[in-house]
């Protein structure tokens, strides 16, 4: 059996399969069996920016009835009350989540601007985490603001979370930025000790009947982790902080593109969502059987082999390659 271990924001997890953020972290019994099933470490549900910015304001407990006088930006609170109760509770729930098991737990903020988000980064130190996953989530429907704007945002608020506290911080971020490279090293300079790559955005749908905007979450498919590896074979060795994949994670296979690209570890969501958390057990010893049969003695071994500062072919990774895939794809149609 491969040795599995492998370190992220410098807690040391048996396993690079992490569960990402996502509902099923809700239950306590849930969490048992993912570290039954083989988890290194799970990142619970996120606390929600407008959740802390109520219990700020003294909504807490009160919103629900009174949803109509909340700000417009506020009021879409009142229906995530299934799937997050509030600030308080997230806190409790997370220091009942460290007592009940043994590998790391890792809360999840979800948000785009500071205002309480520092307080509440120092009570989930307090309440036990073992690390933060800083969820920025902006989508910059302002003309008036710029791109340098939102990247400036992005580092003032991970610099105010990472001074606040003495836990680590990874930041899990969109892949809409024009600098990526760039931007990672910024927020590694502002003090992220890991870079979660990427965040999926919800997409609502429209309905054409009904003339309607309706939200929709799809699950993942395998296909999604492309522009994952991409950029974490781009980042290894670039930047001095852990990396983590998130989205399209299915497979054991997933896992291992995934390590070799240069993550410390694999998060996986939807497959769990899709396959029960008994799926973890699956892709783990998927993962063994394919380590054995390659004569990996261990997960460390196979870490970073396709990343950009090993393979040293930038082409394969960049824009080069663009025109070899373009002509074979027109060789397979005149085939
Ligand atoms: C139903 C659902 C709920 C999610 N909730 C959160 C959340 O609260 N916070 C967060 O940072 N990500 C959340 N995510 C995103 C996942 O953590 C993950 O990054 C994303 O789904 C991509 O991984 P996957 O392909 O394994 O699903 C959620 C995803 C799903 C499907």
């Amino acid at each position: 059996m491969a040795d599995l271990e492998t370190s992220y924001l410098g807690l040391s997890l048996k396993s690079p399969l992490v569960v990402s953020s996502c509902p099923l972290t809700y239950e306590l019994d849930n969490l048992r069996r993912m570290e039954a099933a083989g988890a290194g470490a799970v990142v619970l549900y996120s606390l929600f920016e407008e959740q802390v910015e109520l219990a700020e304001m003294g909504f807490s407990g009160y919103y629900q009835q009174h949803r109509d006088e909340l700000p417009e930006a506020l009021r879409h609170i009142a229906a995530m009350k299934e799937y997050n109760q509030g600030a308080g509770s997230y806190l409790a729930y997370l220091y009942q989540a460290k007592h009940a098991v043994s590998i790391p737990v890792i809360a999840s903020l979800n948000g785009y601007y500071s205002s309480g988000w520092t307080r509440y980064a120092r009570l989930i130190e307090a309440a036990g985490a073992d690390a933060l996953e800083l969820n920025i989530y902006y989508l910059a429907t302002k003309p008036h603001i710029s791109g340098a704007e939102v990247e400036q945002m992005y580092v003032d608020l991970v610099r105010e979370v990472t001074q606040s506290v003495r836990i680590p911080v990874a930041v899990k971020l969109s892949p809409y930025f024009s600098a990526m490279s760039n931007m990672a090293r910024r927020l590694v300079g502002a003090g992220a000790h890991g870079l979660v790559l990427f965040n999926r955005f919800y997409q609502p749908d429209f309905d054409i009947v009904n003339r309607a905007v309706v939200p929709s979450l799809d699950l993942s498919a395998s296909s999604e982790l492309r522009i994952r590896l991409r950029w974490v074979a781009l980042l290894a060795g670039q930047i001095d902080a852990d990396l983590a994949i998130t989205g399209g994670v299915h497979t054991a296979e997933d896992v291992v593109k995934s390590l070799m690209a240069g993550a410390n570890v694999a998060m996986m969501a939807s497959a769990l969502i899709k396959n029960g958390i008994d799926h973890l057990a699956k892709v783990s010893a998927d993962l063994n059987t394919w380590l054995d049969s390659y004569a990996y003695a261990s997960a460390a071994e196979v870490r970073g082999l396709l990343s950009h500062a090993q393979i040293g072919d930038s082409a394969a990774l960049e824009r080069a390659n663009y025109l070899n895939v373009l002509r074979t794809a027109r060789g397979n149609q005149e085939a």
